[in-house]
């Protein structure tokens, strides 16, 4: 990587967050990486105070967020590329998580997101260039059975990635939604996973998925130093995706949704388009 660039990265304490920090230091770039956790974050990363700044950042709250985009450009003069990789996983059928965990998931995983594009493209419009990065999850394309809020959060972060990135076009500024398949990082343990608190035993195969899940946690194919590897390399392309999978896992997934979306809409045809008028 030849040009310094300023990256903005949310969630860096631990995970794909923190394997992006380091390695784009290693590369002699400029990062603000944000947590609730700053100490953590700051003895995860071992980095000279010029070209590291560590934020502590409540991601629902949008004034934390705004303050961090600015003290970030104070230091910096600018940002080049925003990685909203903050995020966690939330499993229960949706009668079985309340008001309060289903809004905390999203305020997390899709609010904080927006709030950091609101307060970040003032920036790069004006700069008329920039790249958001957003990572989604195979959940937001393809969701599997337990964990349909995360599915919920995580298309809503795709759906908003695909008009966003229409949107700024025009100023410069690109865009790209990832969706990560299995990637063993702590997002399966219990510091970053959330489960419904009150289950209801009529649930089985939501909770034979969780065990599923659960039993997997260090055994997950997908390495993230790579798939940090991989996002780092999408910013010095000129015409970077819009969508980016990553791992075999996730394209399977992705492949099985395409196929059986074509053939259902397919099968309903008839209906679907019987319902203009007669003219
Ligand atoms: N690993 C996978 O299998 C996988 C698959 C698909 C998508 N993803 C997505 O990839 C992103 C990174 O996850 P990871 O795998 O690196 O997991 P991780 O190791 O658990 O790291 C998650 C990061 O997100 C932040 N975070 C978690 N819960 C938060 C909360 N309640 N409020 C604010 N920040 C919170 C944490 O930031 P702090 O520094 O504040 O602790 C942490 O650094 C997430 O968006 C996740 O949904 C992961």
């Amino acid at each position: 990587m030849d040009k310094k660039k300023v990256w903005f990265i949310t969630g860096a304490s631990k995970g794909l967050g923190l394997s992006l920090v380091n390695q784009l230091l290693k590369a002699g770039q400029f990062v603000a990486g944000t947590s609730r956790n700053i100490a953590a974050l700051t003895s995860g990363v071992n980095a000279p105070t010029e070209k590291f700044l560590a934020l502590t950042v409540d991601l629902a709250n949008d004034k934390s967020v705004e303050d961090a985009i600015k003290a970030t450009v104070t230091k910096f003069g600018k940002i080049d590329v925003v990685i909203n990789n903050a995020g966690y996983g939330i499993g229960g059928s949706i009668e079985e998580l309340t008001d309060t965990e289903t809004r905390t998931a999203f305020d997390v995983n899709v609010f904080g997101t927006l709030n950091v594009i609101r307060h970040a493209m003032p920036y790069l419009r004006k700069q008329r260039s920039g790249h958001i990065i957003n990572i989604a999850s195979i959940a937001g394309i393809a969701g599997a059975t337990g964990w349909s809020v995360y599915a919920a959060a995580k298309s809503a972060v795709i759906a908003l990635s695909e008009v966003l990135a229409e949107d700024v076009k025009d100023f410069g500024v690109k865009v790209t939604a990832v969706a990560p398949g299995a990637f063993r990082t702590s997002f399966l343990k219990a510091e970053s996973l959330e489960l419904a608190k009150n289950p209801i035993q009529d649930y089985e195969a939501v909770r034979n998925t969780h065990d599923r899940y659960l039993k997997m946690d260090g055994t997950q194919t997908g390495d993230p130093e790579k798939a940090a590897a991989a996002m780092i390399a999408l910013v010095a392309m000129p015409e970077p995706p819009l969508h980016l999978l990553l791992g075999q896992d996730a394209l399977d997934r992705a492949n099985t949704k395409i196929q059986s979306l074509e053939k259902e809409f397919q099968n309903w045809k008839a209906i679907t388009i019987s319902t203009g008028f007669d003219y």
